[in-house]
């Protein structure tokens, strides 16, 4: 059984507030139940679990592997974790192929997990599937420029925005996910100027993510700022901590422990 809203979790209208009086709104993704619990004690006002999950604690190259049932533990983990942020869930490749299979995987999330929303990823051509989730209850948060699940058909993982075409295009598909009815919109990696300036058309708030401090809010994926990583973190993320390090450090004491028992705990002597 999911925890029920407590009346101190942000909301939507919340967001919004934040973005309409200027604050820049704090966005980290989470996977866990302790991760969550320690964001939501600091101050991050949303908390996205993003199908990153997929590279971050399940190991996959690419998000594509990741499944609904993945994302609905992980996200009912956050949600339990959770008292103030507001939690989206992200909807993984391939459950928002058209407007009813996403309703049906949205319903499915809101049911299991108690998350407050759901992200998916793309423009213009996912406005009907917006619109029909909204429709519904669901508040649906977009995701523009990388979008991580269609990294085959863009071939890699590269900045957006950068001539006019696609900058345009960008635009297009902000306004028509605000048309549709989303709440927010993710911006991935796009040419900062652009994001500002889709910042600028929207009235709702943006979250960037590699694209510049122009964004309503931003958001990174929680173990690229704790320095939680195998792989390099993305030059943007600027990790704060290097908690990789603090691990290995204490598990390579502890098995120096084990090993050599009497160099730790002397026998006592009489
Ligand atoms: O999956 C994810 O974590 C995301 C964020 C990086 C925006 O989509």
């Amino acid at each position: 059984m999911s925890k029920q809203a407590s009346t101190s979790r942000l909301t939507v209208r919340d967001i919004q507030a934040l973005r309409d009086r200027g604050e820049p709104i704090a966005v980290l993704t989470a996977y866990d139940y302790v991760t969550a619990a320690l964001l939501d004690r600091s101050g991050v006002e949303l908390i996205l679990v993003g199908d990153s999950l997929g590279n971050v604690i399940l190991g996959y190259d690419t998000t594509i592997p990741v499944t609904l049932d993945d994302m609905i533990r992980h996200t009912a983990a956050v949600n339990r974790a959770t008292e103030r942020a507001m939690v989206v869930c992200d909807l993984p490749f391939g459950v928002a192929t058209d407007p009813e299979s996403a309703l049906k995987a949205a319903i499915e999330v809101f049911q299991k997990t108690g998350a407050q929303g759901v992200k998916l990823e793309g423009g213009t051509h996912m406005a009907p599937v917006v619109e029909r989730l909204t429709s519904q209850g669901i508040a649906v948060m977009g995701h523009i420029g990388l979008v991580p699940q269609s990294v085959h058909r863009l071939g890699g993982y590269y900045r957006h925005g950068k001539d006019l075409v696609s900058a345009e295009a960008l635009i297009k598909d902000a306004l028509a996910l605000q048309e549709a009815g989303a709440f927010s919109i993710v911006l991935e990696l796009i040419v900062p100027e652009i994001a500002e300036k889709i910042t600028r058309a929207l009235k709702i708030p943006t979250i960037g993510i590699g694209s510049g401090a122009g964004c309503s809010g931003q958001v990174l994926v929680v173990n690229d700022l704790i320095g939680l990583n195998i792989k390099p973190a993305p030059s943007f993320a600027a990790p704060k901590a290097d908690v990789a390090t603090v691990i290995r450090q204490a598990v390579e004491s502890y098995v120096n422990e084990v090993k050599h028992p009497h160099d730790h705990n002397p026998p006592q002597s009489r």
